[in-house]
């Protein structure tokens, strides 16, 4: 029964950029054209490893964007930012990008080219206040789709600046769910972009991709899961495989700007999909391992495992929520908690495929996060994935979760986390 109703989770999508279909009627994206001529300009200009340039999520050594979300932030002086992005951008790729605590607004880029995101135009370029230097924020909204950043430029005789980290992360493991498929701005209307973004002054990376399961074997085409892909730099997007093949870059979580605090794993609906042929066993021992790795890679970082909510059937004159691996996943927790692990933690490393066991012992670190009675059978598209107000509705009780949890305050108090959601009524009698 999952098999077939659950057959559109698997995210192969084609390269081709085609029309977006919203609620059946096709989506306007006449998005503003920010190509320009180079040459009729003056400007300075930056290579893209350039220190002030901070990339969110995961860049490769050719500063080529992957997974869901990918950012670049910087502070500039003067009133103009253009971009130029490099021959591994995959034209048409929508970006949203923003200055200061402003709208996102988004545009499609293209390999090779130069686009003009701030102008003196730009509303609010001229303002100095609240947030000082100005910055400039870019995230992609596609996983499969990327860009590469080539260079940065700025006004002539202006500059870059640096803008230093903020102290609180949030890492996301994930599959479409969290990848944002089928949402209005994908990457951008995610709920775990709702989370990273919404908690406020947290960085966040969203290492999530569609049709993914967390099991080492080939789910809907992806020759590998999130056990060993977690631990590179590339997803499995046919993109990723065209320039790396079957040896992308190893993640240097050494060199990540900050340490995540809270890692939030959303994996299963794939492996539980009949269609993949993965067993009970060969899912617990990944999801073990996998929360093994977060360990070793980050021994402080408090683990949450979210419960899987696996669509909703009719059932006679109501409806009825599936759910998948639910006594594995609470029995995965309860192993992390018990003294058997505590007393000889082991980590994972997927890119050796060993396991070391860890002479201290362990604090417990991992937490159930129940999603029971967040979203209803109408906050699950006609595609299988949440609707953005049901993307919305996870994001905003996992965030309450962490704060509750952890005592992370919510300190988002003013600029736009996500974009086209202002729905309204502007009739008192109708
Ligand atoms: C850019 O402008 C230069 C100088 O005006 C011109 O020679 C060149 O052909 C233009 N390039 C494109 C792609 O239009
Ligand atoms: C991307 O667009 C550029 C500029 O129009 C073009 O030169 C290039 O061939 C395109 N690349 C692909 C793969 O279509
Ligand atoms: C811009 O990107 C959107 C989303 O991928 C796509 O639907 C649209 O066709 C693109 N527009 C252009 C002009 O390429
Ligand atoms: C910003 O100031 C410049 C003058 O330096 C002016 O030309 C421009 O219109 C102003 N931009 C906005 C958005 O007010
Ligand atoms: C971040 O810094 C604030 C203020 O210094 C501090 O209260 C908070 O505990 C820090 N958060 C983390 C996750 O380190
Ligand atoms: C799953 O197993 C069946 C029966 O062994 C096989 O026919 C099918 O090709 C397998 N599917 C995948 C995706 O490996």
């Amino acid at each position: 029964m999952l098999a077939g109703k659950l057959s559109f989770l698997l995210g192969i999508c084609s390269l081709a950029v085609g029309t977006i279909l919203q609620n059946g009627q096709v989506r306007i994206t006449n998005y503003p054209d920010t190509k320009i001529n180079i040459s009729s300009y003056d400007f300075r200009t930056y290579d893209a490893d350039a220190t002030e340039l901070s990339y969110k999520g995961r860049w490769d050594s050719k500063k080529i964007s992957w997974w869901s979300a990918p950012g670049l932030v910087f502070g500039f002086t003067g009133q103009t930012v253009a971009i130029t992005f490099g021959e591994h951008t995959i034209n048409s790729t929508l970006i949203g990008y923003r200055i200061a605590g402003l709208d996102w607004t988004f545009t499609n880029v293209t390999a090779g080219a130069t686009h003009l995101l701030v102008s003196p135009e730009t509303p609010g370029v001229n303002e100095t206040q609240p947030i000082n230097p100005l910055t400039f924020e870019l995230r992609v909204t596609n996983w499969e789709y990327g860009v590469q950043i080539d260079k940065v430029h700025v006004g002539a005789g202006e500059s870059l600046v640096k803008i230093p980290a903020y102290n609180r992360t949030i890492e996301f493991i994930g599959d479409s769910l969290s990848a944002g498929m089928y949402t209005s701005y994908e990457g951008l209307s995610s709920f775990a972009y709702g989370v990273g973004a919404g908690l406020g002054d947290t960085e966040y990376s969203v290492i999530a991709f569609p049709g993914i399961c967390v099991s080492d074997q080939n789910c809907w085409g992806h020759a590998r899961g999130q056990v060993h892909q977690w631990f590179y730099t590339s997803d499995m997007s046919s993109r990723a495989l065209s320039i790396y093949g079957d040896e992308p870059e190893q993640w240097d979580f050494s060199k990540q700007e900050t340490t995540p605090n809270i890692v939030v794993i959303n994996l299963g609906t794939n492996d539980n999909n009949a269609h993949n042929n993965v067993t009970t066993a060969t899912y617990v021992d990944a999801y073990t391992k996998l929360i093994e790795g977060v360990h070793g890679k980050y021994p402080k970082a408090q683990v949450i495992v979210m419960q899987l909510w696996m669509g909703f059937s009719r059932t006679g004159n109501s409806y009825t929520q599936d759910l998948g691996y639910e006594q594995e996943l609470k029995d995965i927790v309860a192993y992390f908690n018990s003294d058997e692990y505590l007393s000889a933690p082991k980590t994972w490393d997927g890119t050796t495929n060993t396991t070391a066991t860890l002479d201290a012992p362990s604090e417990k670190f991992v937490h159930y996060f129940s999603t029971r009675g967040i979203l209803q059978h109408n906050d699950i598209g006609p595609q299988f994935h949440p609707t953005d107000v049901g993307a919305i509705k996870v994001a905003s009780h996992l965030s309450q979760f962490i704060k509750l949890t952890f005592g992370w305050d919510l300190v988002a108090t003013g600029p736009e986390i996500f974009h086209d959601t202002t729905y309204w009524n502007d009739e008192m009698y109708y």
